[in-house]
């Protein structure tokens, strides 16, 4: 097929185009080389594939789309702004890019009257908000945003609305609800929607991708806003100590970038895959102290240094894990890169890059905000 990729020289992006290129595909990618991912003269990634067409363009410019759609069967629709916190602080920047982004997109394709065999949508899990929770007492539940006061005593837990007590994470499938908690996951779900608008009015073959946390090499290490692998590495490679986000109790499902960009093909080119929703993951929960560990074993550091602040970000969900049966029954998807092998490949190539730590920064921003607390370290008497 002729695949258009939007934001194809980003971090999914480039795995991606690589996989589907390798595979037999001709690929042109649509990216404005935003200098937030790729410095101030950004240029296309050195190692794509050479024989990868590279447009630079954005997705809110009908032209740069109607130029970017001509000849397409398939369209792979990553570009977009990514960063949870710093969406809450540049709502604007991000309803267009996001919002405005795709609408362009999907118009110039009607418009151009491309009949797509696929167009995939990289969404996310950020759509769900909370993941899905178990109490032992009063079973599943999806809860709403945790209450701040709770935050700022130190409580990095999830209770159970009726009885207060701890719950469990369970799996979380695409059944579930959608709560955004964010300006950012707001703008996925608008994406979402116009998507299935999209395919029941003008009949085009959609898939919609709910990415979960994704890591690998190739993430920004100059982005301060988004992947917190690269973040941590950042901040670690500076000689400066981490603060985990809530003692580093939130529980995420870490999924190396390989696997999405498996994902991507099998959605891309699976028979079954048109119309679906399928959640891409690990299906392993992890804390996030589980995943600053497993990175330190993989860049030579016995013990991590910790600093205790009881830290947390006004926006940021306790718990989300993939429920992976339905991405396996319908598009064949599995997992398969571990966490230890996937931090392996991150920092072997993180080995070789300028980093910039940037903590700093988007704490002060967020404080301006109200959008940062801190609890305080940890006390005696303190269940979590
Ligand atoms: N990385 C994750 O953990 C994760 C998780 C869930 C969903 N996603 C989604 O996956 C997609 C890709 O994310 P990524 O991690 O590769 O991000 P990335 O920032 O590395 O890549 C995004 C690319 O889009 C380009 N871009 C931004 N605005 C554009 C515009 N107006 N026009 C054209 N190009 C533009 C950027 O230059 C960049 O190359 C995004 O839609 C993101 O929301 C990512
Ligand atoms: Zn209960």
């Amino acid at each position: 097929m002729n695949i258009l990729v939007t934001g194809g020289a980003g971090f999914i992006g480039s795995h991606t185009c690589d996989m589907l290129a390798s595979a037999g595909h001709a690929v042109r990618i649509l990216d404005c080389l935003d200098p937030q991912i790729h410095g101030p003269h950004g240029a296309f990634p050195a190692g794509l594939a050479p024989g990868i067409e590279r447009m630079r363009g954005d997705v809110c410019s009908m032209d740069d789309c109607l130029a970017a759609v001509e000849g397409i069967d398939a369209v792979l629709h990553l570009a977009s702004r990514t960063g949870v916190g710093q969406s809450m602080t540049d709502v604007a920047d991000y309803v267009e890019t996001n919002v405005r982004g795709t609408a362009t997109l999907i118009e110039a394709v009607t418009k151009s009257r491309a009949r797509l065999r696929r167009f995939v949508l990289a969404s996310s899990r950020a759509v769900y908000g909370e993941g899905l929770f178990e109490c032992a007492r009063h079973g599943r539940m999806h809860p709403d945003v945790r209450d701040r006061a709770r935050l700022l005593a130190g409580r990095f837990d999830m209770p159970c609305p009726v009885c207060d007590r701890a719950m469990q994470p369970v799996p979380t499938p695409e059944s579930c609800d959608s709560k955004p908690l964010s300006a950012y996951a707001w703008t996925k779900r608008h994406q979402e929607d116009l998507c299935q608008w999209a395919v029941s009015t003008f009949d085009i073959p959609t898939v919609i991708l709910r990415y979960f946390n994704v890591y690998g090499s190739g993430q920004s290490l100059q982005n301060p806003y988004t992947g917190v692998v690269s973040i941590f590495y950042s901040r670690l490679k500076a000689g400066r100590s981490l603060s985990l986000y809530e003692r580093g109790l939130p529980l995420r499902d870490f999924v190396h970038v390989q696997d999405v960009a498996r994902a991507n093909l099998l959605a891309l080119e699976g028979k079954d895959a048109a119309g679906g929703c399928f959640n891409i993951g690990s299906g392993q929960p992890r804390t996030i102290a589980d995943i600053a560990q497993a990175l330190g074993r993989q860049i030579g550091m016995e013990t991590v240094p910790f600093e205790d602040r009881g830290e947390f970000r006004v926006g940021d969900v306790f718990a989300c894990v993939a429920d992976l049966e339905r991405a396996a029954a319908q598009l064949g998807y599995r997992p398969t890169v571990d966490l230890d092998e996937g931090m392996r490949e991150f920092a072997a190539w993180a080995a070789g890059q300028d980093a910039t730590d940037g903590y700093d920064k988007t704490v002060a921003e967020l404080s301006q905000y109200g959008l940062f607390g801190a609890a305080g370290p940890k006390k005696a008497n303190q269940a979590a």
